[in-house]
């Protein structure tokens, strides 16, 4: 199927689901966050929503899950969004070659994480929103609610109890970023909104909804724009460079697009200029990306020849 024709999704959805259960155990349930160890191992979803509003699903596509760091991509868009270019000042954007919760680059790097998707960077652009909007992990479920048209999406608060009571590394983070005089907001705010918005349970198809305004350079589902098209570039090609931490040229090579992960096994990807796809299988690889959906997009774009390169 070459690309730049139309795709038949439901064709392509068939075939990436069943490449996907074609990795069978590969991989570990996340659960250093123990709440999310209860999830069923063998779940598989993954749907599609393109510019034009079409909107395909395969598998548990409609089932809720823990969307973890695929947040981050939100949060930052409406930092972005609400106080443009200012954000960039305390937070890099190159990928950082280490895993996502990495406490070793700060120090030398004197408290400015290297990019918005490792958990220190997410810490400072969730201050940022929150000095922004008074409600940072709010503003991130009420964009979700909106674009996705799912009034019930909403914060699992077993789930973000269980990693604050856990959240060690994320506190040390949190306050040595402080330490810096890079966080505008206390301590315990910023972590709170950051596992507020972490422990967002949505869908595939509320997933792929809510992240389509990439797909279309920055314009929401009402047809509103949210942010500039050199913006929606920008925020897809750190995506494409840091979404999927210290796997991202691996991810770069395989799918071939923007994509944002997260430990509950969700994966978000963007073809620009045609349609937003979300993976979703709860193993994950040692870099902290689904095994499943890795390999879900991988088949997509590999079967399409249809990715940005
Ligand atoms: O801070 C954490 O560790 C989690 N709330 C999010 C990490 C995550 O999802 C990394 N993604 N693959």
């Amino acid at each position: 199927m070459p690309a730049g024709e139309n795709l038949d999704y439901r064709l392509l959805l068939d075939a990436a689901a069943a490449a996907a259960r074609a990795t069978g155990d590969q991989g570990h349930v996340a659960d250093y966050i123990p709440a999310l160890a209860t999830v069923d191992p063998d779940a598989f979803g993954m749907a599609v929503a393109t510019v034009d509003g079409e909107l395909y699903g395969v598998g548990d596509w409609e089932q809720p899950f823990s969307v973890q760091s695929v947040s981050k991509l939100f949060t930052l868009a409406l930092a972005l969004a609400y106080g443009g270019d200012t954000v960039w000042r305390g937070v890099g954007r190159e990928p950082s070659g280490n895993p996502f919760n990495s406490l070793v680059q700060l120090e030398s790097e004197h408290g400015i994480p290297r990019n918005p998707f490792i958990n220190a960077g997410a810490l400072v652009v969730t201050d940022r929103l929150q000095t922004m909007t008074g409600d940072a992990a709010g503003t991130v479920r009420e964009f979700l609610r909106r674009e996705s048209g799912n009034p019930l999406l909403d914060t699992d608060p077993v789930v973000a109890a269980s990693e604050a009571e856990h959240g060690h590394r994320n506190a040390a983070l949190a306050h040595f970023i402080a330490s810096h005089g890079n966080l505008e907001n206390p301590v315990e705010t910023v972590l709170d909104h950051y596992y507020a918005h972490c422990a967002v349970s949505a869908s595939c198809r509320d997933l792929v909804l809510a992240g389509s305004f990439l797909a279309r350079y920055g314009v929401r589902t009402d047809g509103t724009r949210l942010m500039s098209r050199s913006e929606a570039k920008r925020v897809n090609a750190v995506l494409l460079t840091c979404g999927t931490y210290d796997a991202a040229g691996e991810f770069a090579f395989r799918v071939g697009l923007p994509g944002k992960s997260g430990v509950g096994g969700g994966v978000l990807a963007i073809l620009p200029g045609r349609a937003a796809v979300c993976a979703w299988g709860p193993r994950l690889d040692q870099a902290g990306n689904s095994v499943a959906a890795v390999t879900a997009l991988d088949a997509l774009t590999t079967l399409s020849g249809c990715s940005i390169f």
